[in-house]
This record gives structure tokens, C-alpha cells and sequence, in this order.
């Protein structure tokens, strides 16, 4: 993805696709964050598509991901950390799929069997991240990956891994620490002066709301969620939500409550491709609520025109 800053197109880096991820959406939602702050806080990284953001525009210094899929924060470690090893492990594991006598789809079932049985290394979440079907990690109700591989590609080449790596790992190497652990528990550590943004599950996308739409490996009850919310109100601690939105005009999940004070916008993603498939052009709104402290920089919302953004509540 390109993101223009200014006169100059920056290339921001991202280490392979993921579902939910809002790399391209990500200079959207960031553009409601302060100029600086002590700290950013993502209790639900994935990715980290916002977190790479707001290094490269230097916002903050310090980083806290946090992700209850405990491979994939393996994963995201590795990268920050050990860049060069982590490509090269996957390189081994990519090339794998090519040596005679493999066929490429057994072999992504191979390594996932290994995956399943214990091996969850993070060149082999890497590697699956990069040939599963929409870059989606599902588990069934007993935590195993049952997510299939998407037979037309052969996931990323390790030369970009490695590119994309050095860069993520360049932004984020000795700022950040990494916890794999409940959104409600890593809340506690967020003071005033941090931002906490949060991309939580879609409404009905996880085993404990909805069985059939196991999307991720656990989810997250609305109320719960608001509790939170309401919590980090009483300290004084900002924050940024995304929490579903709209496909054309349907509304997707439940809207926030109206009490908690947050300014809520619609964020215009683009076309969805679910419609697309089913024949119908539909624009996918995506919702972004704003806490009430990051209200100050009023101009910000002043630029915005009805075409990309819809306000409906709260300022
Ligand atoms: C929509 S994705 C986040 C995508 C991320 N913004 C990115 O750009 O890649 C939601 C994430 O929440 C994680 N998750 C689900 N339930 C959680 C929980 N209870 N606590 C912490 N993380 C959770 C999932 O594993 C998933 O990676």
C-alpha cells in the first residue's frame, strides 16, 4: 500500500495479509490520534497495521501490542526483533513446498497438521498466514486451524518477507513490548497521556457469539466490551474504537451506547467485497468512535465532507 505524507509517497510496510487488518484504511483512522502522546496501547494488534503507522509518523515512542492469538504475537515479536532470522526460517518452510516430490497443497495441510500438534513457531504462522484463504486464521471450537489454503497462490515471497520485516522491525525494534493475553487485562496497564486503539472482532464473527463465524481464535461480548469502555472513561484514558459499520445500508452490529460519550464516524473502506460477490455494488462503512478527550482538535472534524464521512452522534 502507498500512503501519501505531504509531497512524498511512503511506502508502509506489512508483513502478509490478515483478515480484519485495516492497513488500508489505517491513514483514516489515524488522523484522529493526537500529533504525540506517551504511548500507544492495541489490545487487539493482529498485524499491527496501526501500530507500524503511527511509528513511521513518529507520534510516539513507545508501543504496547497485545493479541489473545499467542502465535501470532510470536510472530510479530519475531519480526520486530529477529527480522532476518524469522525470514529465513520462513524462506525454509516456503521453499519446502516446491522440493520434488511435494505437492504444494499437501504440504500446507502438512504443516498445518504440525501447527496443530504443537509446532506454532512463527515462521510456520507466517507461512500459514500466507496461504490460507483470505489470509483468515479460523479455529474450530476446540482451537485448531481448520482454515483451508488458497489453492491459486503459493504466499508471499520470502524476499518481500524479508523487505517488509527489516522495515517493521526498523520502526519498532526496542519500543515495543508484546503480550498475548485477554484486551480486558492488558486495559489495566493504560494511563492518562497513552492512547488505546482498539479493533476488536466484528459483532458475531467469534465461537463464543456465533458458531458458525469462528473468524478468530476468541471474540468479544458487547457488553463486556462497553464495561471496558466505561472504565477507561472513569480514568481518563483516550481511545479509538472500530467496531463494525455498515454495508450499504445496512447496519452491522450494535452501535456503540450514547452514553459513553464517544464521537462516532463512518470511515468509507470501500466496496464490500462479500456484495460484490452477490452481484450488488455496496460501499462498506466502517465505524470509528473517538473518546471524548481527543475531542479537542475540533478542526480536524471540521474538514471532513459529508462524500467520506457520515457524523452521527456525539460531537
Ligand atoms: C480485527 S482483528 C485486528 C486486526 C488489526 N487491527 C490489524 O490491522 O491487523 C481482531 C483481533 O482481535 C484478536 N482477539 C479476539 N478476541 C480477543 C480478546 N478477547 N482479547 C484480545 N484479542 C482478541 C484476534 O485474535 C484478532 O487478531
Amino acid at each position: 500500500m502507498i500512503y501519501m505524507k505531504g509531497m512524498n509517497d511512503v511506502k508502509v510496510p506489512h508483513l502478509v495479509q490478515y483478515q480484519g487488518s485495516k492497513r488500508n484504511i489505517a491513514p483514516e483512522i489515524i488522523r484522529y490520534f493526537p500529533e504525540k502522546f506517551n504511548r500507544l496501547i492495541e489490545p487487539f494488534s493482529g498485524t499491527c497495521a496501526i501500530t507500524i503507522l503511527t511509528a513511521l509518523e513518529g507520534r510516539t515512542n513507545s508501543f504496547v501490542i497485545n493479541d489473545i492469538n499467542a502465535p501470532l504475537i510470536g510472530m510479530m515479536e519475531e519480526c520486530i526483533n529477529n527480522p532476518q532470522a524469522l525470514a529465513s526460517s520462513y524462506e525454509k518452510i516456503w521453499l519446502g513446498q516446491y522440493e520434488e516430490g511435494e505437492n504444494n497443497i499437501s504440504y500446507f495441510y502438512k504443516i498445518r497438521d504440525e501447527f496443530n500438534a504443537g509446532q506454532q513457531d512463527p515462521a510456520r504462522m507466517l507461512f500459514l498466514l500466507a496461504r490460507v484463504v483470505k489470509g483468515a486464521v479460523r479455529y474450530n471450537a476446540q482451537g485448531v486451524m481448520n482454515q483451508s489454503c488458497d489453492k491459486r497462490r503459493f504466499g508471499t515471497k520470502p524476499s518481500m518477507i524479508a523487505k517488509n520485516a527489516q522495515s517493521i522491525s526498523d520502526l519498532l525494534k526496542g519500543k515495543t513490548e508484546f503480550y498475548s493475553m485477554d484486551y480486558r487485562e492488558i486495559l489495566k496497564i493504560a494511563r492518562s497521556g497513552d492512547l488505546v486503539y482498539m479493533d476488536p472482532p466484528y459483532q458475531g464473527t467469534s465461537n463464543q457469539e456465533n458458531p458458525r463465524d469462528n473468524r478468530y481464535i476468541q471474540g468479544v461480548q458487547f457488553d463486556d466490551f462497553v464495561e471496558a469502555l466505561r472504565d477507561l472513561n472513569t480514568r481518563n484514558v483516550d481511545y479509538v474504537v472500530s467496531y463494525d459499520g455498515m454495508t450499504g445500508d445496512k447496519v452491522i452490529g450494535r452501535y456503540l451506547p450514547e452514553d459513553l460519550g464517544l464521537t462516532h464516524l463512518f470511515i468509507n473502506a470501500g466496496l464490500s467485497a462479500q456484495a460484490t460477490l452477490n452481484g450488488k455494488h455496496e460501499i462498506t462503512r466502517e465505524s470509528l468512535y473517538v473518546s471524548r478527550g481527543l475531542k479537542r482538535a475540533e478542526d480536524k472534524y471540521k474538514q471532513l465532507t459529508i462524500d467520506e464521512y457520515l457524523v452521527v452522534g456525539g460531537a
